[in-house]
């Protein structure tokens, strides 16, 4: 609606003969010229480094202080998160609970607020009979459910050697163990699913997982795959986020400077674990363990 006055409209309006819209858009221009990069460039210290986990395969027996090279790393970086694979016997073995070196040393994981444990579950590329899978599944929900051990517990599952090509039979497979792992009590109100096909899948598969491992190599593999190039293709065509997708790279050669690995692999996986080791890669932690986590917390 225009003015009936467009005197007065015109003199309240001008500050010494200037429009005063001009003046409101001048200074807008210099915010966004000046201040926007200045408080970008002081406000972020790794604007191209997003946050990662550590997703730590822990296939480590535990002795007696085995695991304090991984409490030491979760308790110097309270806000990096760790997700732990814990495996007794590649799955949770026979007995109702694991030994007593293992309910000596799980809740002294989960009792830090950084961790999510999961047990690890074998499908051997859905190839397993499904029902000893849905056994494992319920033998670690079992571990906190009834449980005379606090801090047992599991937060999730990990079902490694998922298939990459899509089958429906596999699909029906990692579907019913997702819904077994969401329907037990003994896993907490929020589940994290796993699935580890070690290299991309056919995204379908993704939305029975939270999380997937697209990459498990060795580093000889990883830079010869145009590793950056199909990463990209794939969460272009999967609408795949970081958050969903895992790294694991081992056999690191002692030459190779992990810091710039790391900054590589979390521009596409959130969740990322690097080994020196080119054998047993997760049976121990490798010299530059402390040093990878460090780099994650930066
Ligand atoms: C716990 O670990 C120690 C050291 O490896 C081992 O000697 C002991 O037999 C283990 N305990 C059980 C119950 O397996
Ligand atoms: C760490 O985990 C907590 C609890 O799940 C979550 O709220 C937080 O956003 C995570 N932090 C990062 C940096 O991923
Ligand atoms: C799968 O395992 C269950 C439980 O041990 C067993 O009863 C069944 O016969 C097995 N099925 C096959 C096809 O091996
Ligand atoms: C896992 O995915 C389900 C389904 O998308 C979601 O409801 C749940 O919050 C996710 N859990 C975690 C721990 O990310």
């Amino acid at each position: 609606m225009k003015p009936r006055n467009s005197r007065a409209y015109c003199c309240t309006s001008k500050l010494y003969g200037i429009p005063k819209y001009l003046l409101w858009a001048l200074l807008g221009l210099a915010v966004i010229v000046l201040v926007v990069p200045i408080a970008v460039m002081f406000g972020r210290k790794n604007p191209s480094t997003p946050k990662g986990t550590v997703l730590v395969p822990l296939y480590v027996y535990p002795s007696p202080g085995a695991w304090d090279p991984l409490l030491t790393a979760i308790t110097n970086h309270p806000r990096l998160n760790f997700t732990v694979v814990v495996n007794p016997a590649s799955g949770p073995g026979v007995e109702p609970r694991p030994d007593s070196n293992y309910t000596r040393e799980i809740p002294q994981l989960n009792k830090h607020a950084n961790v999510r444990t999961v047990g690890y579950v074998s499908t051997s590329y859905t190839n397993r009979n499904i029902s000893l899978a849905l056994r494992d599944i319920e033998t670690y929900s079992a571990w906190s459910d009834h449980s005379p051990i606090p801090g047992l517990g599991m937060q999730g599952i990990f079902l490694d050697e998922t298939p990459s090509q899509y089958q429906p039979a596999s699909a029906l497979f990692l579907d019913t163990l997702a819904e077994s792992v969401t329907s037990q009590t003994g896993f907490g109100t929020d589940p994290l699913i796993i699935h580890n096909p070690g290299t991309i899948p056919d995204s379908r598969y993704m939305k029975s997982a939270n999380l997937t491992v697209v990459f498990e190599g060795a580093y000889s593999a990883y830079q010869m795959h145009g590793f950056h190039k199909t990463m990209t293709a794939f969460q272009d065509s999967s609408n795949a986020g970081r958050d969903a997708l895992a790294c694991i790279v081992h056999s690191l050669p002692l030459t190779v400077d992990e810091s710039t690995l790391v900054k590589d692999l979390r521009s596409s996986c959130g969740s990322v674990f690097i080994t020196g080791l080119s054998g047993d890669y997760y049976a121990s932690f490798w010299t530059g363990w402390l040093g990878f986590t460090n780099d994650m917390a930066l």
